[in-house]
């Protein structure tokens, strides 16, 4: 995680974002410290990457790297506000001990855009990452990629439109991607949660699983309710400050799987 000490909203590469409107960065440090003491509590590690001065995106770690049997594939940012996190991240991962690295000949935006479930890496294209990085993540991980088409603006990254839940259990707003990417979807997760635009859009489905907890913005009511009918344990989040920046709970985190 990143704590956000440089937040602020001040240029728009998504809809969510509007450099007119106020952001308040201390409370903004506040409600990411809860989201940090929640993992803590629930007995993760969490690791913590030093802040950069001048980019107030990098809170959103998750955009870092894509991280998958310890094997680190490095971020590639489309906009130019954001490129020097890339590099930033990959040396984290460095200094840290880790030897597998890749530096990305294609824009990729991290787990924003690659989601890992027990048998796939879930790939998202259309606003931010180029296709060809599907591509390269599946020679890399050697594992095999499902490449998914985003359409709707508002949903710019994968993690904003799917969460994996558990293993091989997701779920997805049918809406935010092309028609033959829902037929793939349909197809290979058939018991998937298909949640309503009243949860995605409040980042309901911008949400961290460890398989029991569940921990997702806790505007998204309903979706929550059908989570602890199918036996998680929904634990809502206010990210109020970072929703304006265009994420939240799953943005803020970057998944190490050794
Ligand atoms: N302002 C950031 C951007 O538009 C938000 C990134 C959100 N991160 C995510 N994993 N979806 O790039």
């Amino acid at each position: 995680m990143c704590r956000p000490s440089h937040f602020e909203v001040v240029y728009a590469i998504n809809p969510w974002m509007d450099p007119a409107k106020p952001v308040d960065t201390g409370l903004a440090v506040l409600q990411w410290e809860r989201l940090r003491e929640l993992y803590l509590e629930l007995g993760h590690t969490v690791d913590l990457i030093d802040p950069l001065p001048g980019l107030p995106d990098m809170v959103y770690a998750a955009n870092g790297a894509t991280v998958v049997d310890g094997r680190v594939l490095g971020a590639s940012f489309r906009n130019a506000e954001r490129r020097a996190e890339g590099p930033a991240y990959l040396e984290w991962f460095r200094a840290n001990g880790f030897t597998e690295l890749h530096d990305p000949a294609y824009v990729n935006e991290g787990e924003g855009d690659f989601l890992v479930t027990g048998r796939f890496v879930l790939a998202g294209h259309g606003f931010r990452s180029d296709a060809r990085s599907h591509q390269e993540a599946q020679s890399f991980f050697g594992r095999p990629v499902i490449s998914l088409e985003l359409v709707d603006p508002r949903y710019y990254h994968l993690d904003t439109a799917l969460a994996v839940l558990d293993g091989d259990e997701i779920m997805y707003h049918p809406e935010a991607f092309a028609p033959g990417s829902r037929e793939v979807l349909r197809s290979l997760f058939p018991d998937a949660v298909e949640v309503s635009a009243a949860d995605a859009e409040v980042f309901g489905l911008n949400a961290v699983s460890d398989g029991l907890n569940v921990v997702l913005p806790e505007a998204a009511r309903i979706l929550a309710g059908r989570l602890r009918e199918r036996g998680f344990n929904p634990i809502g989040m206010d990210l109020s400050e970072l929703l304006k920046g265009g994420g939240s709970v799953k943005c803020c985190t970057l998944e190490i799987r050794h």
